[in-house]
């Protein structure tokens, strides 16, 4: 794993911002895995402005989101496809139709599951995959004891996770108890992920996933088995790491080192 480490939030949002734009510019018919939460707000607010100022087009790039809510449509106010339209599509110019997220109406969500990781397939696979971490070391919705080798499938969502995420909805009643969420193993699959985390509330989660073993417990300790990830952190939410000044020694303040 490439940790690196940046004194703010904001210089770990620009960071990010870098290397997606960075694909985009080399691959701009590339694959790109999204992903939601509040982490990401920051980072598309980001990409909307540098992908004008720096003239990256968004025209021939397709995209696969992480996850949605089950029961919700795509014009409910707490999906997924709303956010995402929100935050990033309608400010760039991509091609709608090349957006993909699973649906949540779907009448049949195990068929929706299992259609959405052939779409992927059929796409070619993920270029680059974008991630949150979530305060019990979830990523998409692959909460705690989730198969490494899980494809897209139906979860059930934590009492914690639905305590995180019910700012979005009127009540915990209201907010949503299931997902279809690409599984650990689909994220594997990618060829790069780029794993953002800001904030102290998520450091003990980031110290698991980086230093910890590997294990179902914390889904996010899977990336450890991938060949290419890298981890984007603010000074708060690496503050756990007790291997800090080895990561910062190899990338200080976040630039690449010699050898990549
Ligand atoms: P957050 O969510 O960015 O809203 O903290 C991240 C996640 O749960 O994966």
């Amino acid at each position: 794993m490439k940790v690196l480490i940046l004194d703010t939030a904001e210089a770990a949002i620009d960071r990010s911002a870098t290397i997606l734009l960075d694909v985009v510019r080399r691959k701009p018919a590339s694959v790109l895995g999204l992903a939601t939460g509040g982490t990401m707000l920051p980072l598309y607010d980001r990409v909307v402005s540098r992908h004008a100022a720096e003239g990256v087009s968004f025209a021939g790039v397709t995209t696969f989101n992480l996850d949605e809510y089950i029961g919700l449509g795509p014009d409910h106010i707490g999906s997924y496809h709303h956010y995402m339209r929100k935050a990033l599509f309608d400010r760039i110019d991509i091609d709608i139709r090349l957006t993909h997220l699973p649906r949540g109406d779907a009448p049949d969500p195990t068929a929706e599951a299992e259609a959405y990781e052939r779409r992927i397939e059929a796409a070619g696979g993920i270029d680059l995959q974008l991630l949150g971490i979530g305060r019990n070391g979830h990523i998409g919705f692959n909460e705690p004891t989730s198969s490494l080798a899980s494809r897209t499938r139906i979860k059930t969502l934590t009492d914690d996770t639905r305590q995180a995420n019910r700012a979005y909805f009127d009540s915990l009643a209201d907010t949503p108890r299931f997902a279809i969420t690409m599984g650990v193993g689909t994220i594997l699959a990618t060829r790069a992920c780029l794993l953002l985390a800001t904030g102290a509330a998520k450091a003990p989660a980031v110290a698991r996933m980086i230093e910890g073993p590997v294990s179902a417990a914390c889904p996010a300790t899977a990336l450890q088995l991938h060949r290419q990830v890298t981890v984007v952190l603010d000074r708060a939410a690496a503050a756990e790491l007790s291997l800090r000044d080895y990561y910062e020694h190899i990338h200080p303040n976040g630039a690449e080192s010699d050898f990549g």
